[in-house]
């Protein structure tokens, strides 16, 4: 069986068949976002299938191409579309775009993704900057050779300091922006689970209790494969409808990217503004 190293380093070769762009941000646009995209000045486009090893988004919402280009004056590769665990996928191949995109010389990740709302405080339509994360019901990508051959080296290495002080200052400045586009940005703790049902109520109470704002099926083995390859990380969630049981209202998948799909203009803007 090849190794995960000789899949990624495959994997850069397709990529530097086709271009030598080299990006010095990476963002991962999560369901119903994939408009943001288009903001994208004179991209080169290549669809996931043409990367070798790289793994094919499957959900509708998704759609599975890597973008390079001029974003509000910043180099970025974006990936229209993630793959997740519950499309059968393991682990290694969900974080692999992110290890990619460290190997690629992207220097700063910034995550979006769709989720429930468990906290009480928020409403469909909010946004919300992702300060903490709880990994412990998802298995780790931080395993095997790869741990020590890729990116920091380390084989254990610390979480306390997810973010560097300047995801703070970030956030500050995300703040700031949307206030002039109108966008309250909220923050929350996000707990990832792997799906691809929706939680129970009891669920969600569990969660709740847990310390969790918020409840989605990504981003967090994200996190953890970024730190490893050492990039400055910043994540976000469009809270698309209330966790299960908490306003009693049933899930649907349609009402998750309609949402998405919305709020994704406003904060197409934002993200502009800030890689200005
Ligand atoms: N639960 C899990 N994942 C989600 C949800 C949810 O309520 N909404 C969007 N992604």
């Amino acid at each position: 069986m090849k190794s995960e190293l000789y899949k990624l380093q495959k994997a850069v070769k397709s990529i530097r068949k086709i271009t030598d762009f080299e990006p010095e941000v990476c963002i991962v646009l999560g369901s119903g976002l994939g408009s943001l995209a288009d903001y994208v000045d004179n991209p080169i486009v290549i669809p996931y299938g043409k990367i070798k090893y790289m793994p094919i988004s499957t959900t509708s919402s998704h759609e599975g191409k890597l973008y390079f280009g001029i974003l509000g004056n910043t180099k970025v590769m974006l990936y229209k579309g993630r793959v997740h665990m519950y499309e059968g996928y393991s682990v290694e191949e969900v974080v692999r775009p992110i290890r990619l995109a460290g190997m690629l010389g992207a220097k700063k990740l910034i995550l979006t993704n769709s989720a429930g709302g468990i906290n009480r405080d928020y409403k469909v339509g909010d946004v919300v900057l992702i300060k903490d994360f709880i990994s412990s019901f998802v298995p780790s990508p931080h395993k095997g050779d790869i741990r020590r051959q890729i990116g920091s080296k380390l084989e254990f290495f610390d979480m306390t300091k997810v973010y560097s002080d300047d995801t703070y200052d970030t956030y500050d400045k995300i703040k700031e922006i949307g206030k002039i586009h109108g966008i309250l940005f909220k923050e929350g703790v996000y707990l990832q689970v792997t799906g691809a049902q929706y939680e129970t109520p009891a669920e969600i109470k569990f969660y709740e209790r847990a310390g969790a704002d918020l409840v989605g099926m990504s981003t967090v083995v994200e996190v953890i494969a970024g730190r490893h390859m050492n990039m400055e990380i910043c994540a976000m969630s469009t809270v698309t409808n209330m966790a299960a049981g908490i306003t009693g209202e049933t899930l649907s998948h349609d009402e998750v990217k309609r949402e998405g799909e919305i709020v994704a203009k406003k904060l197409g803007l934002v993200l502009i503004d800030l890689l200005k």
